[in-house]
């Protein structure tokens, strides 16, 4: 008989003891499974920020953090990158396998088909102020969806699941470009369903009904590098949003709305507007050294923007590929020069050398240099984490549907250590100091 391999817990105050069973996945780190814990030994675990928990098991992405390796469904990242396309991609994480080219046409058809938002929608975003930061309209519209798309919230309905998906995926670039011209004033433009998933965002966010546009070939190939490079990231703040949100049955509009929430924080997707702010704010290479400084101070919470990573603890492989695609870019576009670009590589370079970033494995992250290339295809900074939500979209989705189906699946709901007031009687009013 194969020997049953465990963990043994021991409660040393009283000698009780649970014997805790070992999971092994594919790739990475064993886990042990506590959920006989608290009935076995009547103590729960304790870990804020889940530093060294496992939410659930998944098939959908894999990082390695010490090697610097991102699989989608297994295949690397850098190969993604290099040779698929965004919509295959989502594809291959919403269903698990690269499509055929019949696949691939329907699930394309699929989409486009639903890119136009409902009318009624775009009367509802009068009510946002007129400055409204991109975000706030994302979290607005995105939440609304489950007003305007009520045929489709039964998450217990298969097809309803498969349908809000495809028009999540689908009205997001549409939405994005929308909530920018709403914060410009300007008119919107309806999808061209002729252009792929790229163009189609670039299109509506910069064509003008006084001009003719057409689509930067250069541009479209940056933005989807990046949408693929953003697609997932296993169970990261926004996406375990999703999951907890959904996993009180909440339908799929209202929980990519928590996701949309989480990743707005500069500790996650915001982070890619808060590294321009300091590129601009740093100004030049010569004042690299007082910023880093103030990174370093203890006194100061200050942290450097696009810097460390909860699992990347060597080098995050999105950062690298962005990084070369910035090249590319920058090189492509002949006389465009931007000097925050300069003033990055500088900063990678003095950081890199630091004994404080050396010890705590502090390495530039996927934001660090999204943010240029955005700048250089003209994307305004306030639609930076926007882009993120956009290109998130696909791996939340993925992820509630791989939860949907998970029987393991129950409802969210973390313990806590209480260490507030023990229990005593209400005083009235007259009778307190
Ligand atoms: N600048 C200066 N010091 C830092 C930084 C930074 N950017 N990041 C971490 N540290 C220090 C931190 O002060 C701590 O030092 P000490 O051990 O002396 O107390 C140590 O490094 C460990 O930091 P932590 O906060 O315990 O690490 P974490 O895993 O909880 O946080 C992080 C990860 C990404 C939130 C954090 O590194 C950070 O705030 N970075 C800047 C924001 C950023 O770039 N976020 C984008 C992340 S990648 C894309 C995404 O997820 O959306």
């Amino acid at each position: 008989m194969a020997e049953k391999k465990s963990v043994t817990v021991t409660d040393n105050r009283n000698g009780n003891k649970v014997d805790l069973p070992i999971l092994t996945g594919t790739h990475g780190p064993d886990v042990f499974d506590i959920r006989k814990m608290y009935s076995s030994l009547g103590m729960f675990t304790y870990d804020p920020g889940f530093v060294s928990t496992a939410t659930c098991s998944s098939y959908i992405t894999y990082i390695d953090g010490d090697e610097g390796i991102l699989l989608y469904r297994g295949y690397p990242i850098e190969q993604l990158a290099e040779k698929s396309s965004y919509i295959e991609v989502c594809y291959l994480l919403l269903n698990g396998e690269l499509p055929s080219a019949i696949q691939l046409a329907t699930f394309t058809a699929n989409i486009t088909r639903h890119t136009m938002v409902h009318e009624g929608m775009r009367r509802f975003y009068s009510g946002f102020r007129h400055d409204a930061h991109p975000m706030a309209f994302m979290l607005g519209s995105v939440g609304a969806m489950s007003s305007f798309y009520h045929d489709s919230t039964d998450v217990t309905n298969p097809r309803h699941r498969e349908i809000s998906a495809h028009r999540l995926i689908a009205k997001m670039p549409t939405l994005a470009a929308d909530s920018y011209k709403y914060s410009m004033g300007l008119p919107f433009n309806f999808p061209k369903n002729r252009l792929n998933y790229s163009e189609n965002f670039l299109y509506m966010m910069f064509a003008l009904p006084t001009e003719e546009y057409v689509v930067n070939p250069v541009h479209a190939k940056a933005l989807n590098s990046i949408l693929i490079l953003h697609a997932d990231h296993e169970q990261n703040a926004s996406t375990s949003s999703v999951r907890l949100a959904s996993s009180s049955g909440a339908n799929p509009f209202a929980s990519v709305c928590a996701g949309i929430a989480s990743l707005w924080g500069p500790a996650h997707g915001g982070a890619n507007e808060a590294v321009i702010r300091t590129l601009e704010e740093i100004g030049e290479a010569k004042n690299i050294p007082k910023f880093v400084a103030r990174a370093k101070d203890k006194d100061d919470d200050y942290r450097l923007m696009g810097f460390g990573h909860r699992i990347y603890k060597n080098f995050d492989p999105r950062a690298m590929l962005i990084r070369d695609a910035c090249h590319d870019l920058l090189e492509d576009m002949g006389d465009y020069d931007d000097p925050l670009f300069e003033i990055a590589l500088e900063l990678e370079r003095i950081a890199l050398e630091d004994d404080y970033f050396k010890e705590r494995k502090l390495y530039p992250n996927v934001d660090f240099y999204s943010g240029i290339i955005m700048r250089a295809m003209g994307i305004p900074l306030n639609m930076f984490t926007v882009v993120f939500a956009m290109a998130r979209t696909v791996g939340w989705i993925a992820q509630w549907m791989e939860m949907m189906d998970d029987p393991e699946q129950r409802i969210g709901r973390p313990r806590q250590l209480y260490v507030g007031k023990a229990q005593r009687d209400y005083v009235p009013l007259v009778d307190r100091d």
